[in-house]
């Protein structure tokens, strides 16, 4: 029997996961191998994070060969080919002149990254006073302070009290469950203009010159896979525009390839200031964030430097895993894949064929009150319990676990977000096996 005492896991229920713990000790394609020799369906790609499938050789071969040649090196004041050559990769395939690539080594380092090259922008323009931010409800932006304070899911923020950042302001949330509950590979069409808000209260309550940037996912995806009502980031863009306010995305989920092409920005036709990624990048092998930035930004902060010394640092930010090297080398072999394999144009096919899945089998089921599917993912609501939020999402999930297959728990939503090679067959027994789990769930 596995010993699991010492370990304290990440947004866990840990209390019942080492009654029932759920181990992997090994995985291969679209599988996992647990360790009492069960085979699980890893109907999340491992968190949105592996497009390519488990254990792809191409990409393990990368590695193996970059620790055979250069292992890692120092972050500052000098650097790698290989993080040259991935910042170039990314750079070419990012939409626009987003063109300059910081990297990290996580989502909530991108967020933060993000966030303080907004502060360092404004300043160096000579408007050190725009310091607010506003994300949105339901947003997720990784754990860090900057992130947990845009962020806007309340389990996540109500315990850090004052921790949180001063002068942060919220979006409202961009769910209409009486209207657009069920949507399927679209995205819904509001008569109500959401952003009428940011315009007509937000901006005027901090005044516009105070306003650093707007942080948003694309996609809410944390909160379970909430798709914004039709022309909503176009018009966000126009009003970030108009007030000089910097626009964020937040890609870490909706990155390489989850919605049928490279980027949100791509599929939603909006290039912003600032692009975060950190998922699907490395195929989840080797942990890597980043910080796509236009390049008018990296120019304003070389610009504000012009008379400073040779050996003044304009951004005084990295981390020292920035780049490193192996991630590098799994980076590039993970979006040679996606580029030989055409898998981002695989997700865009599959998205359809999983949509189409999930609103077949699961509309009308009981306690169902919502589906929503968009790219290659989908989620499902579940009305909880009085007092009970996220209940019958989690007995779900530990049910669907029990009969071999992976999926998400978020609040009240259960969500698939398979990797990009899944098959129509592997798509069928997802779903299949979420509509038994639901049928059963009290
Ligand atoms: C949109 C978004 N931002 C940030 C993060 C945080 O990433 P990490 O867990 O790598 O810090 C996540 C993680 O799921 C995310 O979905």
């Amino acid at each position: 029997m596995l010993n699991t005492d010492a370990h304290w896991l990440p947004f866990t229920p840990n209390r019942s996961f080492h009654q029932d713990p759920r181990i992997f000790v090994a995985a291969e394609g679209m599988h996992f191998t647990t360790h009492d020799g069960r085979q699980v369906l890893d109907g999340i790609s491992s968190l949105w994070c592996v497009g390519a499938g488990h254990k792809r050789r191409e990409i393990n071969e990368a590695i193996k060969q970059q620790l055979d040649t250069l292992d890692y090196s120092t972050a500052f004041s000098a650097s790698n080919d290989k993080a040259a050559e991935t910042a170039q990769r990314i750079a070419e395939l990012a939409p626009g002149d987003l063109n300059k690539v910081l990297f990290c080594t996580s989502g909530s380092e991108a967020v933060d990254t993000a966030m303080k090259l907004a502060l360092a922008h404004h300043r160096a323009r000579g408007e050190g006073h725009r310091n607010v931010f506003i994300g949105r409800e339901r947003g997720y932006h990784g754990v860090g302070f900057g992130g947990m304070s845009v962020g806007g899911i309340p389990g996540n923020r109500k315990v850090f009290g004052t921790a949180m950042l001063p002068r942060v302001d919220h979006l409202r949330f961009i769910h209409d469950p009486l209207n657009h509950a069920y949507y399927n590979g679209v995205e819904p069409v509001w008569q109500e203009d959401l952003l009428l808000e940011l315009e007509n209260r937000i901006i005027p309550l901090h005044d516009a010159s105070n306003i650093a940037a707007v942080i948003v996912e694309p996609v809410a995806g944390s909160a379970g896979w909430y798709v914004p009502p039709q022309g909503y980031l176009k018009r966000l863009r126009e009003i970030c525009d108009k007030h000089n306010i910097l626009l964020i995305f937040d890609e870490v989920i909706t990155g390489f390839g989850r919605l049928g092409v490279p980027f949100g920005a791509d599929y939603f036709g909006v290039v912003p200031d600032m692009l975060t990624f950190a998922k699907c990048v490395t195929n989840g092998v080797i942990p890597m964030g980043g910080v796509i930035c236009r390049s008018a930004l990296y120019e304003n902060l070389m610009l504000a430097h012009a008379n400073s010394p040779a050996h003044a640092i304009e951004f005084a930010h990295g981390y020292t895993y920035s780049g490193h090297p192996v991630a590098c080398a799994a980076a590039i072999a993970t979006l040679n894949v996606y580029r030989d394999e055409q898998l981002f144009a695989r997700a865009a096919e599959m998205g359809k064929m999983l949509g189409d899945a999930m609103h077949s089998a699961l509309t009308g089921l009981p306690h169902v009150s919502s589906i929503r599917t968009l790219g290659l993912a989908g989620a499902v609501e579940l009305a909880s319990p009085v007092g009970q939020a996220g209940k019958r999402a989690y007995d779900v999930f530990i049910d669907c676990f029990h009969r071999g297959v992976m999926v998400r728990n978020a609040g009240d939503n259960v969500v698939l977000a398979p990797a990009y090679v899944v098959t129509k067959a592997q798509i069928e027994r997802m779903v299949g096996t979420l509509a038994e789990a639901i049928r059963r769930v009290r």
